[in-house]
């Protein structure tokens, strides 16, 4: 993260807690707990198809699986690192499953909501076990950091890669998946 405002790590997490996250997460879904992702928030959030098309479930604290639990508290000790690093203020963090299913993708975007600034650090975690070159939904990020004309780089959504950058500089999308892509994506904020 320092100086660039990004940062990719591969094997971020063990690849058992992984498979743990992953059959979590497609037992909810096939439960019916997801729903469509929206744009926007409060009175002006909406389903946008031609915009988004993955499907979200939040990650409640209180109701968290011991194996999401092991996973928030390791994203504790990355906040307050940040924080001692940093200087950020980083307050907590909130998160989501994400399932896009085959097809779905996420056009071009920043993360913070318009008239909000509680949004500092994005972080995505993956979780496709064998994902191959060619299978798409790939993150393209835009590393300017000043829109997007410039440099980007394209991130495979390998089970186990945590991708951090600043919420509200990076331009980032979703390309288009070929199969069943599925992921936590969470943020870090700061006092409202
Ligand atoms: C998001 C997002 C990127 C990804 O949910 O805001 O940009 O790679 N996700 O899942
Ligand atoms: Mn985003």
């Amino acid at each position: 993260m320092a100086g660039v405002g990004w940062a990719v790590m591969p094997m971020s997490i063990s690849h058992e807690e992984g498979l743990h996250l992953k059959s979590e997460c497609s037992a909810s879904y096939a439960d019916g707990a997801f729903r469509r992702a929206g744009v926007g928030r409060g009175d002006s959030l909406q389903v946008r198809e031609d915009i988004r098309r993955d499907e979200v479930m939040w990650i409640e604290p209180g109701e968290a699986s011991a194996h999401q639990t092991l996973f928030l508290a390791s994203l504790e000790i990355l906040r307050l690192a940040l924080n001692e690093r940093f200087f950020l203020g980083l307050f907590n963090y909130e998160g989501h499953f994400a399932i896009y299913p085959q097809g779905a993708f996420y056009k071009a975007h920043l993360d913070r909501h318009a008239g909000t600034q509680d949004r500092i650090i994005t972080v995505i975690l993956y979780l496709n076990e064998g994902w191959q070159t060619g299978d798409g939904g790939e993150l393209k990020i835009w590393t300017s950091a000043d829109g997007r004309d410039g440099c980007y780089e394209i991130i495979e959504p390998r089970m186990g890669t945590m991708v951090c950058f600043m919420a509200e500089d990076f331009w980032h999308e979703v390309l288009p998946a070929t199969k069943q892509r599925a992921s936590i994506t969470g943020w870090f904020r700061q006092r409202p």
